[in-house]
């Protein structure tokens, strides 16, 4: 059983997504501000944030299990973690050996699976942080930008992949695998509906997010990308808009993880979310659990579909009502 963080986890490297439009989808992660990258492979379109995060992309093809996402359709094909060195790829491929098929690719990432079967790869991490000169405020009687007017974000051009969110039957024993082979610590949860769980003691808040999914079976739910600041995050969605594609939800701001968010309706089988000052945690953080119901999704969120009682986001698609 692993304990604390002995891979030396990083985050999220990259996503891996399989999809029935690629166009569509490569239009999308352009339009989303992520850079096209030229690939050795002319079947994997590349998009990357800034530090080098990544997004993978292959045309879906139920013939080739490594082209079939989960869940069918359009969606996740494999999630990439990074880790520290090459000692801790070693170590990964004994734990995981012990129970399962590991493998090292051409490139040097180690590929295996979780417990439902989710394709996994890890390799030494390659994003980079790129700096930046951070968002100053003028709080009253603590102006902190002086004579400069303020940042005006046409697009977004998103720094990092923050965190991963997949629906499943059961949040709890998706999340064991994490837990127990791991060693990823749960941040904060919804009972055992949905857990936030990240992959080191210190960072960010959550890096993958598994929740109780009212669709049977394991789907892709969305992924986040971290951006500079809240205004980053209202440019990149007006953009966004202006080009045609929908609002799932947002924006607004997250009761559990203080993110202020938007989502998108994206073609790679869930939406894509805009997400600007997300809780960074420390072993000191203390978990808390939630009540599942509709509202905790969001402290506020603009458009929201009141009229039922409940919100248009994704913890509205949680089966808490059934239990
Ligand atoms: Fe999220």
């Amino acid at each position: 059983m692993a304990t604390g963080n002995s891979f030396r986890f990083t985050g999220v490297e990259g996503v891996r997504f399989a999809v029935e439009n690629l166009a569509e989808a490569c239009r999308f992660a352009a339009d989303w501000g992520l850079a096209y990258q030229p690939s050795s492979d002319p079947e994997v379109k590349v998009f990357r944030a800034v530090d080098g995060s990544e997004v993978q992309v292959v045309c879906a093809d139920p013939a080739l299990p490594e082209r079939t996402p989960i869940g069918g359709g359009s969606g996740l094909c494999q999630i990439i973690w990074g880790v520290e060195d090459q000692a801790s790829l070693a170590a990964l491929a004994e734990e995981l050996g012990r129970d399962r098929k590991v493998e090292y690719g051409t490139d040097g990432t180690l590929h295996s699976v979780d417990d439902l079967g989710i394709r996994l790869g890890f390799r030494v991490a390659r994003r980079k942080p790129v700096n930046y000169e951070v968002t100053r405020y003028n709080a009253p009687g603590q102006a902190e930008r002086i004579n400069r007017r303020a940042q005006v974000y046409k697009v977004a051009m998103p720094r990092e992949i923050s965190h991963i969110a997949i629906g499943v039957d059961d949040a709890a024993e998706a999340a064991r695998f994490y837990v127990e082979r791991l060693g990823f610590i749960v941040s904060d949860r919804y009972a055992n509906r949905g857990l936030f769980m990240r992959c080191s003691a210190s960072g960010n808040h959550h890096h993958v997010f598994f929740m109780n999914a009212r669709v049977p079976g394991t789907h892709f739910n969305h992924l986040a990308f971290k951006v500079r600041d809240i205004h980053e995050v209202i440019g990149g969605g007006q953009h966004l808009e202006s080009l045609g594609w929908s609002t799932f939800a947002g924006p607004g701001r997250h009761t559990i993880s203080s993110a202020c968010f938007w989502y998108f309706q994206s073609p790679f089988g869930g939406s894509w979310e805009y997400a600007a000052d997300e809780d960074m945690v420390t072993e000191e953080w203390e978990a808390q659990d939630f009540a599942a119901v509709s509202h905790i999704f969001s402290e506020w969120t603009f458009g929201l579909e009141k009229s039922d009682g409940t919100l248009k986001g994704p913890i509205s698609h949680s089966k808490e009502q059934k239990l």
